[in-house]
């Protein structure tokens, strides 16, 4: 074996390193840079070749030779890396000169998303009744019979339960075996957010001053006015002394800061299983102002929503004693308000998700 003379492969290094250098220099694009690459520090480069003759060269030349073929591997890495930065940065300035950039063109805009129109109206709800000392308290969508009913002093086949077009939750399985079953614990879908009132007086302790906003489902055909799934705000005051005149001052003071000042407020007597007296509250024709037209079916008044004294069999279910606590209680549906706020003749239109449709209702808060 011939043993190489160890100033030669020193000398080779070095000039290896120099033709590297100036070779890299000569590199136009990325892909030359990486073939170059390859061909100095791949498997079958020439400084591996080099480093390879480093094993026949007398022992003792070794560690000076071993040191120095390190560095020029080093240097032509950082001339490879130096030589790629410099062809990108390049590469970066030619795109932006032919690309025409105008810098001092406006952005883009940022596409926000906002409330959908019942929800706007739900804030100012929960804004209204903040200001009058209010909480909220929310109830879940999928109820127990029990809760929507049996403590709202609805019987098992008490026929106000027609009141109430009830979905059934259907036992897990049963459509497998045909026709579908309800649950058997009697899971449903609220038909109301009253349920949350006996949730509300099960977990606070009295004086109670809630609203329970909230989803709920009923068994409807669906048309302009009417939908299987929508919403309502609950409100129940519990105290020592509540009065059916404290729920009118109340109320007629919520439908002035909805609706302003003037507004015209009236009530009537209602029915309600679980409010004992029960009213029907009335405000103004909010299209006519009083004449009377279509959209108050020409009385001059249009019902925003149900009330009442809470039954002492409702107080009596949420935990409380009716000879020491009364309370009263509302519930009014938020889509016939909200089609009302702002002219819209469909309801079908609030529930599709037409964004076009949906963007006219945004005041940008
Ligand atoms: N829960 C009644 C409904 O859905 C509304 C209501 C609530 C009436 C509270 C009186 C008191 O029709």
């Amino acid at each position: 074996m011939t043993v190489p003379p160890s100033s030669d492969l020193a000398d080779s290094l070095r000039r290896l390193r120099d033709e590297a250098r100036a070779r890299l220099g000569a590199a136009r694009d990325l892909a030359a840079v990486e073939a170059l690459r390859v061909g100095l520090l791949g498997r079958r480069g020439e400084l591996t070749a080099l480093l390879r003759a480093l094993g026949s060269v007398e022992p003792a030349e070794r560690p000076a030779l071993g040191q120095l073929a390190n560095e020029v591997r080093t240097e032509i890495e950082s001339a490879v890396h130096e030589r790629l930065a410099t062809l990108q940065a390049q590469d970066r300035d030619t795109r932006i000169a032919t690309e025409g950039l105008d810098m001092s063109a406006p952005g883009r805009p940022v596409r926000l998303g906002h409330l959908h129109p019942i929800m706007t109206v739900e804030r100012d709800f929960r804004e209204i009744f903040h200001a009058f000392g209010f909480e909220v308290f929310e109830g879940p969508e999928v109820e127990t019979d029990a809760m929507n009913f049996e403590a709202l002093n609805i019987p098992p086949d008490h026929p106000s339960r027609d009141l109430w077009d009830t979905l059934f939750v259907a036992e897990p399985g049963s459509w497998e075996a045909g026709a579908p079953r309800p649950a058997e614990d009697g899971t449903i879908l609220r038909t109301h957010t009253s349920p949350a009132q006996i949730r509300a007086m099960l977990a606070l302790p009295p004086p109670i001053r809630v609203i329970t906003p909230g989803r709920c489902y009923r068994y409807d055909a669906v048309d302009a006015s009417h939908n299987f799934e929508f919403f309502q705000v609950e409100g129940l005051v519990v105290d020592e002394e509540t009065s059916l005149a404290d729920l009118k001052g109340m109320l007629q003071e919520f439908a002035r800061a909805l609706y302003g000042d003037g507004t015209r407020t009236r009530f009537r007597p209602g029915y309600y299983p679980f409010t004992e007296p029960s009213v029907a509250f009335d405000i103004g024709c909010l299209v006519c102002g009083g004449p009377g037209c279509p959209a108050c079916s020409r009385s001059g008044w249009m019902t925003i929503l149900g009330a009442g004294m809470v039954h002492p069999h409702v107080l009596r279910a949420g935990g409380l004693d009716p000879d020491r606590y009364q309370g009263y209680a509302f519930g009014m549906g938020l889509d016939r308000i909200t089609l009302l706020r702002w002219g819209i003749p469909d309801l079908r239109l609030l529930m599709g998700a037409d964004l076009r449709f949906l963007q006219q209702f945004w005041a940008g808060r």
